[in-house]
């Protein structure tokens, strides 16, 4: 196992102590002596209220089967430095199992009692010396002593760009910087907006999970991962590992939205800080976070493979934060589909737009996280079971969205044809489609060639709109066939005028108008046509086109569109988003010096730059998973298996 520490270079000497995590309204525990331990943990009301504890990993390849404790209230573990405390544990009580499909891919063992017995095995922390503050480079020990920089370019990007940054790029950097988050004197990740004419910042002053996205590549193209390390261990830290939205859990594995360092007071003048995460329910409308643990695994790979520190993703309490994500999404429910299902706003879209059930968003990012988890996790007798189902999965859900999804003037012509009602295991028209859902607009606006994935699909219901960032991700993890992922560049190209307009890009298209935006948003002032979520143009999907351009060998594309993004965005004052068809205006509600529209942009500049590194981020087609087929129906000869049957080429 390896063990993480931080020292100053100076004096060796661990200083701030970590990772005190809360919700809100953060919680002290009034038995705490502050002071007294200068390692002390504080817990949140929540831990407190509620048993210690122990997650047990059957067996992580590491000998003996480990419990790795979360630091609560303070009573029951008594951790002696750092962040938590890996121990090896007797026997325990309760179990909480998710199944997949016959197979227990995972067990973890929650213990109802106070950690009595546990022998600290491993401490692991994060720790900064203020010394270090200002100097330029920090260092990891990492177990057996191999040292990884992570605070500067050294040994992590070799190819940082050499151009001279323009005068926006500069401007960019600068704004971004003071973006930053610190937590306990360590950069954490950056808020949302830096708005200063803003006096309603809601929840635009946290640092969201999907928004540093964008920044953390930024900063890793730029060879410093240390803010990104942070981000990833720190997030981990809130994971959900108990009840939350009232009194109902979610789910142990839940990531939250985001989360705001607070400064509590303490006696004497003193005071505090504390993490405190918001799992979505102080969020307007309440929405799930479910993009969050998908985004925290596209990450945590990325960062591997941009910093070459890959012993972060092989640490355990990483791994079992990864199997914890995994096993949330991966468990049985009553749905019949791969695809996975969520409510209403919860991805980047996260207020009411009719996108309850399959999402392609959601799909798409589903697939690049199980496609990261693959390659990630580490395989021995107590993973091989999440192994094989994360394969399955990545199997059927692919077959699922490339027949099922895919939208183009051949496809909807059969709609527009479908026969309907059919009742068998041959039917055509599996979902019963009645061709008069195709929408007027999309007859005359989907052009000869091309094509694009579909919004959402359910039982008798198809939903036409083009969404951005799904149909991105659905080239950038190869969702699609080769072909399709080809045909959705070439759709953006042919509709340019509509997807990118003024201002890349839009985030679905069309708007919903009339008495659909009334049924469908519920009268949401903020979502009316063409603002916002609903048709608005968000320059922060610039980098994931980018991204898809550069994997398709399409870089004249991106090259537009970031040309376009620089001509106005600094000039604009990087709002959040922009209204009109066409994109011409700056949101209604946009916030300025949005951080995610700052480090698109910035993103994309520097994966232009550097497509080398752009290639770490993406995936060819995986001939391997095509493959699997599970539905063992073929074999018992009593039913058809769709996946043979399937008319359409979906294979390449
Ligand atoms: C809005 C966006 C969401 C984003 C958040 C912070 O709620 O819809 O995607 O994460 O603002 O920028």
């Amino acid at each position: 196992m390896n063990t993480v520490r931080f020292f100053s270079k100076s004096t060796m000497k661990p200083i701030c102590r970590i990772l005190l995590f809360s919700r809100n309204p953060p919680f002290i525990n009034p038995n705490s002596q502050p002071h007294a331990d200068p390692f002390r943990i504080i817990g949140s009301r929540r831990i407190i209220f509620n048993t210690h504890k122990v997650f047990r990993l059957p067996s992580l390849g590491f000998g003996q089967p480990m419990a790795l404790t979360r630091p609560n209230n303070g009573f029951g573990t008594t951790p002696s430095r750092g962040a938590f405390v890996i121990s090896r544990v007797a026997s325990f009580s309760t179990t909480v199992e998710t199944r997949v499909n016959e197979n227990n891919f995972e067990r973890i063992y929650v213990q109802g009692g106070g950690g009595v017995g546990v022998k600290p095995l491993v401490v692991e922390r994060i720790d900064k010396d203020e010394n270090i503050v200002g100097e330029d480079e920090s260092r990891i020990e990492v177990n057996g002593g191999s040292d990884v920089n992570l605070g500067n370019s050294e040994g992590l990007c070799e190819s940082v760009v050499a151009r001279e940054e323009s005068v926006v790029e500069k401007e960019a950097w600068e704004l971004l910087r003071e973006a930053v988050v610190t937590y306990c004197g360590s950069p954490v990740g950056t808020v949302a907006a830096r708005d200063p004419s803003d006096n309603q910042m809601l929840n635009y002053d946290q640092v969201f999970i999907r928004d540093f996205v964008p920044s953390a590549l930024a900063f890793l193209l730029k060879g410093e991962g240390e803010i990104v390390r942070n981000f990833l261990l720190h997030t981990l830290q809130l994971q959900s590992w108990e009840k939350t939205v009232d009194c109902y859990s979610p789910g142990q594995g839940l990531m939250p939205a985001s989360f705001k360092v607070r400064i509590v007071p303490l006696d004497e003048n003193k005071h505090e800080e504390v993490l405190d995460p918001d799992f979505g329910e102080s969020a307007i409308g309440r929405v799930a976070p479910v993009d969050s643990g998908l985004w925290w695994i596209i990450l945590l790979r990325a960062y591997g493979k941009l910093t070459g520190d890959y012993a972060l993703q092989e640490r355990v309490d990483v791994q079992t934060g990864l199997k914890m994500i995994l096993n949330l999404c991966l468990t049985d429910g009553f749905d019949m589909f791969p695809s996975l299902l969520v409510t209403d706003g919860s991805c980047m879209i996260d207020r009411r737009m009719g996108i309850h059930g399959h999402p392609l968003e959601i799909q798409a990012l589903f697939y690049s996280a199980l496609r990261c988890s693959r390659e990630m996790l580490a395989v021995n007798d107590g993973s091989q079971n999440l192994v094989r189902a994360i394969n399955n999965r990545l199997s059927a859900l692919s077959f699922h969205i490339r027949e099922y999804y895919w939208v183009d003037m051949k496809k909807i012509n059969e709609i527009y044809r479908y026969k309907t009602e059919e009742y068998s295991m041959d039917a055509i028209n599996k979902f019963n489609i009645y061709p008069e859902q195709i929408p007027s607009w999309l007859m005359d606006w989907i052009p000869e060639d091309g094509g694009y994935m579909m919004g959402n699909l359910q039982p008798a219901h198809m939903d036409f709109r083009f969404f951005t960032l799904g149909n991105l991700w659905s080239i950038v993890s190869s969702l699609g066939t080769p072909k399709q992922n080809a045909a959705i560049l070439n759709f953006i190209e042919a509709k340019w005028d509509d997807l990118v307009g003024h201002m890349p890009l839009k985030i679905c298209y069309p708007a919903l108008e009339n008495e659909e935006w009334r049924i469908i948003t519920g009268s949401d002032p903020k979502n009316t046509p063409w603002s916002y979520h609903n048709g608005g143009s968000w320059p922060t999907l610039l980098w994931q086109f980018t991204l898809a351009c550069i994997k398709m060998g399409r870089f004249e594309l991106a090259q537009n569109a970031v040309a376009l993004a620089e001509k106005r965005l600094s000039g604009d004052r990087w709002p959040e988003y922009y209204d009109t068809r066409t994109g011409r205006f700056i949101g209604k509600q946009a916030r300025y010096f949005q951080t995610w529209t700052i480090t698109g942009f910035l993103a994309s500049k520097m994966l232009l730059e550097n497509p080398e590194k752009a290639s770490l981020l993406f995936w060819e087609e995986d001939y391997e998973l095509l493959e699997i087929c599970v539905c063992a129906l073929s074999k018992s000869g009593r039913k058809k298996c769709s996946r043979f049957a399937a008319k359409s080429q979906i294979l390449v």
